[in-house]
């Protein structure tokens, strides 16, 4: 059964000090909302600068902080970069690979992100592969094209125990930071495609494993009606997840919908077996 993951992405947001409020501020409002940690993973990918700060506040408080990204050598003449040595010696245990705003201003490509994939699996760093097509591809079409690639060559040379390791979000290039959310259907439609790629290249019990997140304008009024998608099993959130108040609206989101597609995932696996 998979878990729902929530995260937040804050993206270049946030001085040290409005850093440790809010870190002090969504520990109270999430025990407000009486959030079940049993029921829902937790992560906050945050800058860098912020990161051994908020591990502090949020020790032993179920939720994790992670790397918006990192380079996949282990050290050397890279001026500027992150290592996975550096992040798993802070005792990072996340990181999101291939954000498209790193693929759009940093030239980041499919074929690094597999490096990354695969540097993140060595170094035990949970990674969160971004995929999504921009708007030209929606319109002409080819938006379940351009996702399946990106995937494929994002996923090339990584194994069937890798790829297990990892979460993949999708994010419709047009969906983020603009308002206009994907309707749960066009997100279910592109998780489910998301998962039968995977499942085509790893086999369906790799693929029903892996942690498939929709982001992209969610907030806490449309939480809900996306993780009642039976393919969507939670949330990258950039925008929203920058109020501590709102966002943990959107970690304690409804999940009375999300039983019965748990138990449908289950029932369908019991099947199977
Ligand atoms: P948004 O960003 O929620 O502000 O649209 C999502 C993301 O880029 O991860």
């Amino acid at each position: 059964m998979r878990k729902p993951f929530i995260a937040g992405n804050w993206k270049m947001h946030k001085t040290i000090n409005e850093a440790t409020d809010y870190g002090e501020l969504f520990v109270q409002k999430l025990k407000d909302e009486q959030v079940d940690f049993s029921k829902v993973d937790v992560a906050l990918f945050v800058p860098y600068i912020h990161m051994s700060a908020l591990k502090v506040i949020f020790l032993l408080r179920g939720i994790d902080v992670g790397a918006q990204n990192m380079f996949y050598e282990e050290k050397g003449a890279f001026t500027g970069e992150i290592s996975p040595t550096m992040l798993s010696d802070l005792g990072i245990e996340r990181v999101i690979i291939g954000h498209s705003e790193r693929r759009k201003y940093f030239g980041e490509t499919s074929a690094a992100c597999a490096k990354k994939l695969n540097a993140a699996y060595t170094h035990d760093i949970k990674p969160v592969l971004c995929v999504g097509e921009d708007l030209k591809d929606r319109e002409a079409g080819r938006h379940k094209d351009a996702v399946r690639t990106m995937l494929l060559e994002s996923f090339e040379g990584i194994h069937a125990e890798e790829a297990e390791f990892a979460a993949v979000a999708y994010e419709p290039l047009w969906a983020i930071g603009t308002g206009k959310t994907a309707t749960p259907e066009q997100a279910e439609e592109m998780t489910a495609l998301i998962r039968s790629v995977l499942a085509e290249k790893y086999g369906s019990a790799v693929a029903d494993n892996i942690i498939i997140q929709y982001g992209g304008s969610v907030n806490e009024e449309n939480i809900a009606e996306l993780m009642a998608k039976e393919d969507i099993d939670g949330a990258l959130v950039g925008g929203a997840s920058l109020d501590a108040a709102k966002f943990a609206k959107i970690v304690a989101f409804d999940d009375s919908v999300r039983k019965d597609s748990l138990k449908q995932v289950s029932v369908k696996n019991i099947l199977k077996k």
